[in-house]
């Protein structure tokens, strides 16, 4: 009785929460030190029923919950949780299937077999392709970037996960100026240090320069095994690197091509959108993010690499309790670097079915649309400059006195909007320039939520003048 009355109490509070997404408070209103005090406390002598639980533990977290899934939350790149996706994780919950192993969840590992067809073909990506069901695109590139390493230095005659990494062949790394620092956290995990890395100089918007790649990459050594990491969305920008010329490019030096793509990749889904990502089908790996713009609640991201093999290699473990299914090839744990985890396979199988192709589609185009549309609005303003060009779903907005410091006057608008809690946004650095940082990637946002947030921006921006 007692766990029906929890899981009903928790619907109960989930229902008024989800209900009120677009009028609660985007922001926090609880102090960390009311937050402590609340939450706080000493370590109950004895057990406590379990629905009480529930009821004293969200009295004292709401205050301090941010409505990441509210259509006027701007912050990061993070998606809001959709409907199905949302219930979709309470039942992976009640069921609590470990999918490490086939034989642990049959049902957890058809589903991560079947989301992985849909998204390959969604997303446009080359078969055959194994796909990993990992934390976040932090683990993606790493899971992707030790498939790398482990073909390109099998292809130089070492056997990395036997032999290590002392006394193997260098391997030569080269990312972009504006790589995300996730994929050097991953590179230096695997034993590839940040001043080890090569360096490409980006443009105005944050691309990889395919010209200045080939003259990093000279004189030509093909034998040196190379990874390069290219980026579909940059983070403050939005901007894509030039995919298919640098696939040209990784081609003709026998190059790993690895792209990090957030949330870029998922311009792959529309028609209107998938130019940018031209020449992902020749990528040896790529890795993004479900709880990004597929709007899967978190923690949920997605690696995906055209060499099955290294990928398995790179990855797989055995013992003689971790029984292996006779008639399912496809283990969970042969693509990830964890050995439990939740099924994280059902939210993404839900969304994927609830939204389908067109859905994926329309959820993406119409963030960017939203996204010109708060540049629109805000250049109207005199005081206000958009930084980047909005090809996908990232505004960079800077406040620019007609004399004086145009950083100190971002930063005081920036304090204003978030004093004022219609919206969350957060800051940035960009190119030296402070900025405030926009990513519109919630399925719940509205022209209207746009208007009101961009009223917001504009009051603080007049304000500092
Ligand atoms: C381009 C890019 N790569 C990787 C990541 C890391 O993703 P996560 O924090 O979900 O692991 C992000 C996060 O914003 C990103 O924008």
């Amino acid at each position: 009785m007692a766990e029906q009355d929890a899981l009903g109490r928790a619907l109960e509070i989930a229902r008024g929460y989800a209900a009120t997404r677009g009028s609660r408070p985007v922001w926090a209103t609880a102090t960390l030190a009311e937050l402590r005090a609340a939450l706080g406390g000493p370590l109950p002598a004895s057990p406590i029923d379990p629905t009480d639980v529930i009821d004293a533990l969200a009295r004292a977290a709401e205050p301090g919950l941010v409505t990441t899934t509210g259509p006027r939350y701007f912050g990061f790149v993070t998606g809001g949780a959709l409907p199905a996706t949302v219930a979709a994780e309470w039942l992976a919950s009640v069921w609590d299937q470990p999918a490490a192993l086939y034989v642990m969840s049959p049902a957890a590992a058809v589903v991560e077999e079947v989301a992985a067809a849909w998204l390959i073909d969604l997303l446009g990506l080359p078969a055959p392709c194994s796909v990993g069901f990992v934390t976040g695109c932090h683990m993606a590139n790493f899971t992707a970037l030790a498939a790398a390493r482990h073909e390109l230095l099998r292809r130089a005659g070492w056997d990395v996960e036997a032999d290590g990494l002392q006394g193997a062949p260098s391997l030569r790394v080269v990312v972009g100026e504006e790589v995300h620092i996730s994929v050097i956290g991953a590179l230096r995990l695997l034993g590839i240090g940040s001043r080890q890395i090569v360096r490409v100089a980006t443009d105005d918007q944050g691309r990889m320069r395919p010209e200045s790649l080939e003259v990093r990459l000279k004189p030509d050594t093909t034998a040196m095994p190379t990874i390069i990491c290219a980026q579909a969305g940059n983070v403050n920008t939005g901007a894509f690197d030039p995919l298919d010329a640098i696939a040209d490019i990784a081609g003709r030096h026998q190059a790993w091509l690895h792209v990090d793509g957030a949330f870029g990749l998922w311009a792959g889904a529309s028609v209107a959108l998938k130019h940018h990502v031209r020449g992902i089908e020749r990528a040896d790996s790529c890795a993004t993010d479900a709880h990004k713009w597929l709007n899967v609640p978190y923690d949920s991201g997605l690696v995906f690499v055209a060499h099955p093999a290294a990928h398995r290699a790179a990855m797989s473990l055995s013992a003689a309790y971790l029984l292996r299914s006779a008639d399912e090839p496809r283990e969970p744990m042969d693509w990830v670097p964890e050995s439990s985890r939740r099924a994280r396979g059902f939210a993404v199988y839900a969304a994927l079915r609830s939204l389908g192709r067109t859905g994926v589609a329309d959820l993406v185009e119409r963030c960017c649309r939203l996204a010109r549309r708060f540049a629109e609005r805000l250049q109207q303003e005199p005081s206000i400059r958009i930084l980047n060009e909005v090809v996908l779903n990232q505004v960079l907005v800077r406040v620019v006195p007609p004399s004086g410091d145009a950083d100190a006057a971002t930063q005081a608008a920036l304090k204003l909007v978030q004093d004022e809690r219609v919206c969350w946004l957060g800051g940035s650095r960009w190119h030296d320039m402070e900025a405030m940082r926009i990513s519109v990637s919630n399925w719940s946002t509205t022209d209207a939520d746009i208007d009101r947030s961009a009223e917001s921006i504009i009051r603080a921006a007049r304000r500092v003048l």
